[in-house]
């Protein structure tokens, strides 16, 4: 095992060190993931980093290690089992940590249809499942701690389902909605989760065969992956329920309450293929 768990979990911090806090990233190996982990070195937090790709996970904990501890642990949260069990190794290993960052997950765009049962179980155990055994893995040695920061990365797609993402906007509701009904359960603790809805953000998730044809569409409105990862450092950091990155995606809200079939009308547009745009119902007018 890495230096990092080892100087952590067996030296007491000697007073010429800083106390550090430590951080679980799930995703590290790319895009907003990986940017989250060099932000939080960055800003004076030791890293988990949990992905698949082992290698790259290596490369960017050595990189890091320049600033802040960090250990990369290989993790598949497509399997049932995963998370809880690279959870169980970091709590053995180091003891409590002070943030968990859900950001792993993946997408689909293809209609409603063709997405196989088998890629809406797997968007689920990943995108939803994984985050939830992660969260009761780490927040029992939160609340008992009275500290500690949970953001899980969930989508725009949660707040207003576009075309061809109901595998995916169905996951990230669900951990939506499972973010806030935590923090009212964890937030008396001084436990605080946040939910980061990110837009069209520029990384690997859009090179999936399926999402190239959305990126295509929706390029222009892309942010860096290191705008988004300050976002969600920015919430480890000062907690709040949701927050939109960029943040004129809240208007939608705004619109949907004035008039929600406007608001998922222009949704509609905005991620269906320019192709299907002039598809009306046969009956459509009668
Ligand atoms: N890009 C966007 O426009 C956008 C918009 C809204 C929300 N998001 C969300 O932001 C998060 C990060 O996405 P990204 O844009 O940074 O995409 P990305 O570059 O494709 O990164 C996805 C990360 O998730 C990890 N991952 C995927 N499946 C996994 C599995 N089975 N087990 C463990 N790790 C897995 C990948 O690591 P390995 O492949 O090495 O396992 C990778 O590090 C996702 O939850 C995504 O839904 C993205």
């Amino acid at each position: 095992m890495s230096s990092a768990i080892e100087q952590s979990s067996s030296q007491p911090p000697s007073p010429l060190q800083p106390v550090r806090r430590f951080a679980v990233v799930t995703g590290a190996s790319s895009g907003i993931g990986e940017a989250v982990a060099r932000e939080l070195a960055r800003r004076g937090w030791g890293t988990f980093l949990l992905a698949r790709r082992l290698e790259r996970l290596e490369t960017l904990a050595k990189e890091l290690r320049a600033t802040a501890p960090s250990t990369p642990l290989f993790v598949d949260l497509a399997d049932p089992g995963a998370a809880q069990s690279v959870a169980s190794r970091i709590l053995s290993m180091h003891g409590p940590v002070d943030a968990l960052v859900n950001n792993a997950g993946f997408g689909i765009y293809e209609p409603f249809l063709d997405h196989s049962v088998n890629d809406h179980r797997r968007l689920m155990q990943v995108n939803y499942h994984s985050p939830l055994s992660l969260m009761r893995a780490f927040l029992p040695s939160m609340r008992d701690r009275g500290s500690g920061t949970v953001v899980n990365v969930s989508s725009m797609s949660a707040k207003m389902g576009p075309w061809g993402h109901s595998g995916y906007a169905a996951s990230k509701a669900a951990l939506r909605a499972l973010t806030e009904t935590l923090d009212a359960e964890f937030s008396p603790h001084g436990v605080r989760l946040s939910c980061l809805f990110p837009g069209i953000v520029d990384t690997p998730y859009f090179r999936e065969p399926r999402m190239q044809q959305l990126f295509e569409k929706v390029k222009h409105r892309a942010i860096p992956a290191e705008r988004c990862a300050r976002a969600v450092c920015d919430l480890v950091d000062a907690p709040r329920i949701w927050r939109c990155e960029p943040g004129f995606y809240r208007m939608l809200d705004a619109l949907c309450a004035l008039n929600a079939r406007l608001a998922h009308a222009l949704v509609a547009r905005g991620s269906r293929p320019s192709s299907l745009s002039r598809v009306r119902p046969e009956h459509s007018g009668s």
